[in-house]
């Protein structure tokens, strides 16, 4: 728990990947316990316009792409007052660490994962330090905790995720900032569409998200699954890498 806690009432927020999915949901659940201003970063903008005639002013719908710096820095440009980033955006492509194309597709996971994450904060850093109480998110996965075969280079960014929660959380710790990691499981999205297990909504994960951050969570198992594995990987984490290794594709 960090002294640091965030009631979204009059915030401004900014979500990456925000027109669908996981995103989408804590654009809306933000939106609806209060905050003043919600920008909504999407690849393509026009993705955003149901969310748009909905709310009007308060949602802000912003081109963002995270692997596009001269994006980063557009939507920086328009966004200075931010007090919470969430950074969701996120790709996943099934595949194995001992395939031929796996070097492929960890740069592919890498690029959106890790790098565009980084290359997003890292371009708000300096304005979230210098107002008040405002948030880091960084939406992790489970298989950021333990490896998970049948998605092997995803999970490996994912753990890469969770490190560089920790490292902003140390970089920062003397600033008024919370940083907060989310540890989802499966969730009934786009991204899990193939994925044969039981998958908790995206609202729920969205409604954790914003519970965290009133009661200034820096971990968050947001779903059915996440809560069990949160509790098995605090006193067992070796238990938690051999269950996932059970996932082979
Ligand atoms: N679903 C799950 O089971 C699950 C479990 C654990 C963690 N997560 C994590 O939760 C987050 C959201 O996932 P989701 O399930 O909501 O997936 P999703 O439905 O596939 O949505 C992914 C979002 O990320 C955006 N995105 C992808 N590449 C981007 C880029 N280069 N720049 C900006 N935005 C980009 C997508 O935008 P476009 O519409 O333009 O493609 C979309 O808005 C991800 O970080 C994911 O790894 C998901």
């Amino acid at each position: 728990m960090s002294d640091v806690k965030i009631n979204p009432e009059g915030k401004v927020a900014l979500v990456s990947g925000g027109n669908r999915g996981i995103g989408k949901a804590i654009v809306i659940e933000l939106l609806e316990r209060g905050a003043s201003k919600v920008y909504a970063g999407a690849r393509n903008p026009d993705t955003l316009s149901v969310l748009k005639d909905k709310y009007g002013d308060r949602l802000i719908p912003l081109k963002l792409d995270v692997t596009d710096s001269q994006s980063i820095a557009e939507v920086v440009k328009v966004a200075g007052d931010v007090e919470i980033l969430i950074n969701n955006a996120g790709v996943l492509k099934f595949d194995s660490l001992i395939a031929e194309d796996a070097a492929e597709n960890f740069a592919y996971h890498l690029s959106v994962n890790v790098n565009g994450l980084i290359g997003l904060t890292n371009a708000f850093i300096a304005q979230l330090k210098a107002k008040p109480n405002t948030a880091i998110v960084n939406v992790s996965s489970l298989a950021g905790l333990a490896n998970m075969p049948s998605i092997g280079t995803y999970s490996v960014t994912k753990a890469a995720v969770h490190s560089i929660t920790q490292g902003y959380r140390a970089e920062l710790v003397n600033d008024d900032v919370l940083v907060t990691g989310v540890y989802p499981g499966p969730i009934d999205t786009d991204m899990a569409k193939d994925l044969q297990m039981d998958k908790d909504s995206p609202e729920n994960v969205a409604k954790a998200i914003v519970d965290g951050l009133e009661s200034g969570s820096e971990d968050v198992f947001p779903d059915a699954m996440s809560s069990q594995v949160g509790v098995a990987y605090a006193t067992n984490p070796k238990a938690i890498e051999k269950e996932f290794a059970t996932y082979v594709g």
